[in-house]
């Protein structure tokens, strides 16, 4: 029965840039829709940016631009990523579109009247200088268990302490530096606490249809000594937001209005493809037709808000509630934690940049996912080691091997498979529906592990024919001809079971292959029956490529060069190569002296330096910056400087800048260079020093 399904990915933040979490995420989801195009079920695939909120709103105001004018420039990066890594998305949209502000205002209204917004008065910290109630995150001070400095509203994260703002010792809006007011505000709930919610959110959990981390996760919340609490929906103004219906001044919390923008997506979607006369389909009939399923695809860090608030707010304004949430870990980068906001590890734009082929890196997530909630750890050998050998190795390799034997001796023409009885010990039947059970409940690594195994048997079929002996025979031609294809049939099965993680590399074999359309699923059943010429299909990860994703662009090659002057910039040690490629856009206004003071620049005098093994441009630096112990610092000027040349030179070094784990260790911050951005003004690379006096620790400003 041909299925009807709504997917989507969580909606990103619409203030930053995409990282590797998110690509990943994209590409999980992107593998499964695939499948589902190709198993013949109707899919609408859709996300939007995320664009309201207090971040963003400061963000943009701190550029001196508006939010919809961040959240434009934001968007305009999306496609060079996604069409980078093949993902397929039917629609792109925003939260702050009319779609959405009329869809999340419905909602509120029905939720209204079913009784379930309650108001009252909350006293919440305000900023007197600023004007504005200030989110958890913008307060800071003393902690009030252990007194230590600048700590968060929330947690201490020297004591490890948990608490309310308002329990700070001498506190300070971290927007103005003013000492925050309480205030008292009207705001809105959702009651959670409700005993229909209660009793929904129980069925809707735990009926089985939930992972069972995720399910047992929400067990916890709901069943907890404190049970459901009622959420605040509603911000007082300023704010960049939805104002909320019949009450001026009020705006939904983003997270009211950001799951409704999946809803607002596919609305978007559907009236695209009516104004083009390619659907006739209608919005609200779709959304709400049983047969429908919808799914989410999220990180694990967004459980709550997807399998509590999202499927009550759904519910009980009248909507259908989501069929299921699929939830993934988080993507390490050799075993490292990447921020979130700051997005450190693999930059998404630099690795496209440097030419490494994205479908490797589908290949290499795909074969580390499961669908339990873990975390997939990026390891650069290991990468290199899977796609060398399993991709290329394995099945690539049946490919070019066979084809050389059919082109010369058989014009391109194969056996029909189907009678030959050394196919049928390959094709073990179930085996197709086996991997298919596997991509559709999203366990892609074990999916791929089966492919390679046929890919094992069919390539040592091969080498036991020995074809290139065959081929000196003519009184073996059949045999020959029957093993190639054979093999070519079975490649032809590895085609149709990978496609959902490598479109582009399936759609070269489709060529090969001598497909007059696109593979499908069905497909599986028809074995080729001539081959094309054999053009190369993929080359082998070369592992310096990796050393150039990890290791910052050298000075003297930088990714956009400005017109213009060189200019005093970093020699890149330890710099987020995002910041080289991702954020070029940044550049452009003027920053405020706030900006710069963010730099804790300092003097730092070089107490060693030696080459780095396996790198030829770095430095590994050891830094006195006047702390009890000395840092690790990369640099990249190994082209210009000696080790031996530096030991003992004082120099300029980025102080606060987060560690940053490279292929060779760790680097604790960054020494500053001087060189032109355009190689033909000159490539040589000046390091720093300051006047003569200086000493380990002084601050730079
Ligand atoms: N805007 C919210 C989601 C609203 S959905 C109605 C948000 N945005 S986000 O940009 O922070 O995250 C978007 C998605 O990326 C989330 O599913 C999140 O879990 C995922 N990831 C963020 N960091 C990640 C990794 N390091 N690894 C994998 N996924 C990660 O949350
Ligand atoms: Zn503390």
């Amino acid at each position: 029965m041909k299925r009807r399904l709504f997917v989507t990915t969580a909606l990103p933040y619409a203030n930053g840039s995409f990282h590797i979490g998110h690509i990943m995420e994209y590409i999980q989801a992107d593998i499964w829709v695939r499948f589902q195009r190709m198993r013949g079920h109707e899919v609408h695939f859709v996300c939007a940016d995320d664009a309201h909120g207090a971040p963003i709103m400061l963000k943009a105001e701190s550029e001196g631009i508006t939010p919809d004018a961040l959240v434009g420039r934001i968007a305009a990066e999306r496609p060079r990523y996604l069409d980078g890594f093949h993902i397929s998305f039917d629609n792109w949209h925003s939260t702050h579109s009319a779609e959405n502000v009329e869809l999340s205002q419905d909602i509120y209204r029905k939720l209204k009247s079913a009784g379930l917004i309650a108001e009252k008065t909350i006293e919440q910290f305000f900023d007197p200088v600023k004007g504005m109630f200030l989110p958890d995150r913008y307060i800071k001070g003393e902690c009030p268990k252990c007194g230590a400095k600048d700590q968060y509203g929330d947690s201490c994260e020297s004591c490890g302490a948990v608490y309310a703002p308002t329990e700070l010792r001498n506190p300070y809006s971290t927007l103005s530096g003013a000492t925050p007011v309480l205030r008292q505000s009207e705001h809105f709930f959702f009651r959670l606490s409700d005993p229909r919610c209660v009793e929904f959110l129980r069925q809707w959990t735990q009926d089985g249809k939930l992972q069972p981390e995720v399910a047992n996760k929400t067990r916890e919340w709901l069943e907890g000594d404190q049970g459901l609490g009622d959420w605040d929906i509603s911000r007082d103004e300023p704010y960049f937001g939805i104002p909320i219906p019949d009450a001026p001044g009020k705006y939904f919390y983003v997270w009211l209005d950001a799951p409704v923008g999946y809803l607002a997506s596919l609305k978007n979607h559907f009236a695209k493809g009516q104004a083009a006369a390619l659907t006739t389909q209608d919005f609200d009939q779709f959304v709400s037709d049983p047969q429908v399923e919808q799914y989410h695809f999220i990180g694990k860090d967004i459980i709550y808000f997807h399998t509590l608030f999202w499927p009550a707010m759904l519910h009980f304004s009248g909507r259908k509630a989501p069929n299921n949430v699929f939830v993934h870990g988080f993507i390490t980068v050799s075993g490292e934690k990447m921020s979130k906001s700051r997005g450190t590890g693999i930059s998404p734009l630099r690795y496209l940049d440097i030419g490494m082929n994205p479908e490797w890196m589908r290949y290499y997530i795909a074969a580390k996912l499961n669908a339990r909630v873990e975390d997939v750890d990026f390891n650069p050998d290991d990468f290199v080691a899977r796609v060398n050998s399993d991709l290329v190795g394995k099945y690539v390799n049946i490919a070019s091997r066979s084809a050389s034997f059919l082109a010369r001796f058989f014009d391109g023409e194969l056996l029909d498979v189907r009678e030959l009885p050394s196919w049928r010990e390959f094709d073990e039947p179930g085996h197709s529906e086996e991997i298919a059970r596997c991509l559709e409940s999203r366990e892609f690594g074990r999916a791929l592990r089966m492919a390679m195994e046929f890919a094992d048997r069919i390539n040592q079929h091969f080498d036991a024919q020995k074809p290139w002996e065959l081929a000196k025979d003519p009184a073996s031609r059949a045999r020959l001809h029957e093993v190639c294809s054979a093999c070519i049939a079975g490649f032809h099965a590895l085609t149709v079971w990978l496609k959902p993680i490598l479109p582009m590399l399936a759609a070269q074999a489709e060529t090969f292959l001598s497909c007059t359309q696109p593979l499908t699923w069905d497909d599986l059943g028809r074995p080729p029956r001539r081959i094309a010429r054999y053009e190369h299909l993929m080359t082998r990860v070369d592992p310096k490529m990796l050393d150039a994703l990890f290791e910052p662009p050298a000075p003297s090659a930088p990714a956009a060069p400005p017109a213009g002057a060189g200019k005093a910039g970093a020699a890149k040690s330890a710099s987020n190569p995002a910041q080289a490629t991702d954020t070029g856009s940044e550049g452009e206004g003027l920053i405020q002296i706030g900006d710069f003071a963010k730099v804790d620049l300092r003097i730092a005098k070089i107490v060693a330096a030696e080459a780095v093994e396996g790198s030829d441009k770095l430095l590994r630096l050891t830094l006195d910056c006047g702390e009890p112990q000395p840092r690790n610092v990369f640099a990249g000027i190994k082209s210009a400087y000696s080790p031996e040349s530096l030991v003992g030179k004082s120099t300029v070094m980025v102080a606060n800048l987060a560690p940053r784990k490279m292929k060779f260790g760790v680097s604790e911050g960054m020494v500053l260079a001087a060189s032109f951005d355009d190689p033909s003004r000159g490539t040589g690379i000046f390091l720093l020093s300051p006047d003569y006096g200086a000493a380990p620790g002084m601050k730079v400003k």
